[in-house]
């Protein structure tokens, strides 16, 4: 039936003016459900958003890894096992508690090549031209997923297992193929005509032409090369020599700016993380060029002034005050997050107790708060759209990995670059065109996050990690463009607030507002009533598409549990 729906959806854009069918076909294919499974375990635990990946981290962490080489191990095997987000050619965000020592993240965000510039996404008027930035070739921006992962292994892992063992199951699963089915084989069926354009994805992912049928295998012959050559090489094998020339020559082809000295150029940072208390818990996520950790700590602050646990779980009362936090904090997003190493970001001030009580002051608990009063100077606009993937990773040592990576749309440009199997990013979107234009996650933003050589464009992306007296007690994240950050809100108020068990704190279902455009979005799952009450407060209620999958792990006095969000199927979590 599922099938039959995503085919008929392929139909029915396959009408649609190319602007349209272009965007709505990125629109993740969720399965709909709300439900989470999970698996208990007395040591280390891996859930990803597919079982087989996580398994691959679980079996390093029983050979002696620890939590940040079965995470490396996790994600090279995802960019095999679920190419249309796990990537060797995007970026994304590693935080990383280590049991014992200080906290900290491995920012390997895509970066802008040299010859970007502010305007290169306006069109001849000055308009922003949201098609160049999402489908055109300058929309591909420096990888860093393969420098990110070699750098946390290098300095971060265990010392036990060489990089080369991490990446060997990826190269097997590429060489030996994949069976096409659940989640890639809906994916492909659905990215069909984006994969279609380019002869090098076709010859990858469409064999005959068409998207694979179901239960065929897919082997990825050129990826396993160039897997075996960081293997070999670590990421020299990818930023410099051959890989590195064939994805420069493809991008040139397709009429981009990325060059191999912008590949050869390409770092990741070790950052500190964002650090913020909740009750009686200590909050690490990303800090920018994410906006997730600060934005996730600014709506904590905001909503521990309010007694959530009286109000009750998915009561209209306690929904509109998360509804109020998310919508002030999307605001302060748009006017002031970029990448942090090019323009100042008023860190202090967002993450602190006092602006967050300021903040409260203007939250009426009985009354949705317009949002055009709320920043009034910027204009209103929006759409939607999502994905990234994210994985999760406690060690028997309490070392704890939360990671989320994406190729930004669903396999990215839908370009591979020839003769590697790399599929290539479209993450020059996250920037702002234009102040107040939309990208396709209906974000705006402002001079803070406009392009520049360099540039890391701003994230959602919101791996976080909950402590309490300095032990691991959640790991969490989620793809899901916008909605990241609310998600990874909520999966932290169902435990520290309404003390739902792992499952149903993932499971529970979510709500979202960014602000722009006015429209609180409700999962389908929120009862009927539930809605007639928050439109009765004054919100504007859209029901539809689910947030994003966040792969959890929790840590109870019963063990550890990892949490497979089933609203992305075939997802999975390990035990050591
Ligand atoms: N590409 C989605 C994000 O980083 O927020």
């Amino acid at each position: 039936m599922r099938l039959v729906l995503a085919l008929l959806l392929s139909l029915v854009l396959a009408a649609s003016p190319p602007a349209a069918a272009q965007q709505a076909t990125d629109v993740s294919p969720s399965t709909g459900e709300i439900d989470a499974s999970a698996v208990t375990g007395r040591h280390g635990m891996v859930a990803s958003q597919e079982a087989q990946a996580s398994r691959i981290g679980a079996a390093v962490l029983a050979r002696g890894g620890n939590a940040v080489d079965a995470a490396v191990a996790t994600a090279f095997a995802l960019a095999v096992t679920l190419p249309r987000a796990g990537n060797l050619g995007g970026g994304g965000f590693l935080v990383l508690h280590r049991a014992g020592g200080e906290p900290v993240t491995i920012d390997f965000r895509e970066t802008a090549p040299a010859a970007a510039t502010p305007n290169m996404f306006l069109d001849a008027a000055g308009n922003a031209d949201p098609l160049k930035a999402r489908f055109s070739a300058s929309a591909i921006a420096v990888p860093g997923s393969v420098a990110g992962l070699a750098l946390a292994h290098e300095k971060y892992g265990s010392g036990k297992l060489s990089l080369a063992a991490l990446i060997e199951p990826a190269v097997r699963l590429a060489r030996d193929g994949v069976p096409v089915t659940g989640d890639l084989f809906e994916t492909l069926t659905l990215a069909e005509r984006r994969l279609g354009q380019w002869p090098s994805s076709a010859k990858v992912f469409l064999p005959g032409g068409k998207a694979p049928a179901e239960g065929a295998l897919l082997k990825q012959p050129d990826l396993a090369d160039t897997l075996g050559r960081i293997a070999a090489e670590g990421p020299n094998g990818f930023y410099r020599g051959p890989v590195a020339d064939k994805i420069a020559a493809t991008v040139k082809a397709a009429g981009g700016i990325l060059t191999i000295a912008d590949l050869a150029g390409y770092r990741a940072v070790v950052r500190p993380p964002v650090r913020g208390t909740y009750r009686d818990y200590e909050i690490l996520s990303m800090p920018p060029p994410s906006s997730g950790g600060v934005h996730l700590i600014e709506m904590l602050n905001i909503l521990e002034g309010y007694d959530l646990t009286a109000l009750g779980a998915g009561t209209p009362a306690a929904l509109h005050l998360v509804v109020e936090a998310m919508k002030l904090a999307y605001a302060d997003r748009a006017a002031f997050l970029g990448d942090a190493d090019q323009v100042d970001v008023p860190l202090g001030k967002l993450l602190s107790k006092d602006y967050a009580a300021e903040l409260r002051r203007g939250i009426d608990p009985a009354k949705a708060r317009p949002a055009a009063t709320i920043r009034p100077d910027s204009p209103a606009l929006g759409g939607g759209g999502a994905n990234t993937t994210h994985l999760s990773v406690v060690d028997r040592d309490g070392n704890a990995v939360a990671l989320t990576t994406s190729l930004n749309f669903n396999y990215g440009m839908g370009l591979v670059a020839d003769g590697t199997g790399v599929l290539l990013n479209n993450t020059m979107d996250d920037f702002s065109a234009k102040p107040g234009a939309p990208n396709a996650f209906g974000l705006i933003g402002s001079a803070a996050n406009a392009p520049a050589p360099g540039k890391r464009p701003l994230s959602s992306m919101t791996p976080a990690i909950v402590l309490k007296d300095g032990k691991t007690k959640l790991v969490t994240g989620a793809p899901g463009g916008s909605r990241i950050i609310s998600t990874v809100l909520q999966v932290i108020l169902g435990r520290v607030d309404f003390d739902l068990s792992p499952a149903a704190a993932v499971a529970a279902p979510r709500v979202h507002h960014q602000w722009r455009p006015d429209v609180l979005l409700l999962e389908r799952a929120i009862p009927p009533a539930t809605a007639q009450a928050l439109a009765a407060m004054g919100h504007t209620i859209e029901v539809g598409a689910t947030s994003g999958s966040a792969h959890t792990i929790v840590v109870t006095p019963e063990g550890v549990v990892g949490v497979a969000d089933r609203r992305a199927r075939g997802a999975g979590a390990a035990a050591e």
